[in-house]
């Protein structure tokens, strides 16, 4: 049976996935998954037999659905990491990626991913993603609190093993392994999550508002948007990866206060006539309130909410203050 593997993704809904399918008001056909992230919900629609289209602005999320979502076949051999590239071009990708250097790693690791993202670039295109997915966990993996906002002089202090041990407790020691290590540890369960699904999957990297107005009709669009008031800037959470391959993107803002619901609800109108069902993930803790998100809604069709306990999971430590997921069914006039 295949697993979705570790992508460790701030606000992933992997917990959720089961419960949210089991309330789609369809049993089969397509579904939108237009703020995929960390493909969580993806995966498990691809796994259910859905055909699922995958889109986030993000290239570090584009590459996981590529990895994850849309190939569906092709793994990695570990001989992989006996490619050895052409030193000119490690050597560009060195200067291309010195900008992580004292920022989020020591530049002699910034030398390493030089030399395995250029390793990336020998694969064919269905295994690049999947290198580059290893990749980029193992970024994650050796960043203090999984991210990539840290400052500099916080990381390399959570990265003295010494010093984490005496206020922690823990060395954290896999902040130290290299990358390779991490994608060797991660190898087999990249791998054994590769799987043909019944019906085709695809992935984009659009703008939310973009893929909007040019998607065919589906009958399922699934929202999980960055919400204001939680941990939502994910350009800053995995955007230097984005970077490192000059693939940043503008993109509407979902993250203010000031026009989240005025976003939201351009987008909801560029959806009319283009899916039968809207399914909007949203919780109790999170701005604006449900019954505000639920009347607007309503100006766009018959609105049904669904509602489960649930604890966030915040750096580790579980959230002492629980709170409600809640599904937002809209079946469109
Ligand atoms: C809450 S996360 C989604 C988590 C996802 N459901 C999962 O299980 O991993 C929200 C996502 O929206 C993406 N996003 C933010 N603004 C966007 C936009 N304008 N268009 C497309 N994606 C956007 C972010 O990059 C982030 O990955």
């Amino acid at each position: 049976m295949p697993k979705y593997p570790r992508v460790n993704y701030i606000g992933n809904k992997e917990k959720l996935a089961g419960w949210i399918i089991g309330e789609l008001p369809v049993a089969s056909g397509t579904v939108l998954d237009l703020f995929a992230g960390g493909c969580s919900v993806s995966y498990a629609l691809k796994k259910k037999g859905y055909a699922v289209i995958s889109n986030d602005i993000l290239y570090a999320d584009y590459i996981l659905g590529k990895a994850l979502i849309e190939n569906d076949r092709c793994t990695l051999k570990p001989s992989v990491f006996d490619i050895q590239p052409q030193k000119e071009r490690e050597e560009k990708l060195e200067k291309q990626f010195s900008f992580l250097s004292e920022r989020l790693y020591y530049s002699r690791e910034v030398k390493e991913l030089a030399h395995l993202a250029a390793v990336a670039e020998e694969l064919c295109e269905e295994e690049r993603y999947l290198f580059l997915a290893l990749i980029r966990r193992a970024m994650i993996r050796k960043l203090p609190y999984s991210r990539m906002n840290v400052p500099w002089d916080q990381i390399k202090l959570l990265r003295n093993e010494a010093y984490s041990y005496e206020k922690y407790g823990r060395k954290r020691a896999y902040h130290n392994q290299t990358f390779e290590s991490h994608m060797r540890e991660n190898f087999e369960d990249y791998n054994r999550a590769v799987f043909t699904g019944q019906r085709k999957c695809t992935v984009f990297n659009c703008d939310a508002m973009e893929l909007a107005d040019k998607t065919d009709f589906v009958d399922v669009v699934y929202l999980d948007p960055p919400y204001p008031s939680t941990m939502n800037n994910y350009d800053a959470f995995y955007g230097l990866f984005d970077n490192m391959f000059q693939a940043g993107k503008k993109h509407a803002d979902f993250t203010r206060r000031d026009c989240f619901l005025e976003n939201l609800e351009e987008l909801i109108r560029k959806l009319r006539g283009k899916t039968d069902y809207i399914v909007l993930s949203q919780n109790t803790r999170v701005r604006p309130e449900p019954e505000i998100i639920a009347r607007m809604l309503g100006n766009y069709g018959q609105v049904s909410v669904r509602e489960k306990k649930h604890n966030y999971q915040v750096t580790g430590k579980q959230n002492k203050n629980g709170s409600k997921e809640l599904l937002f069914v809209v079946r469109m006039n």
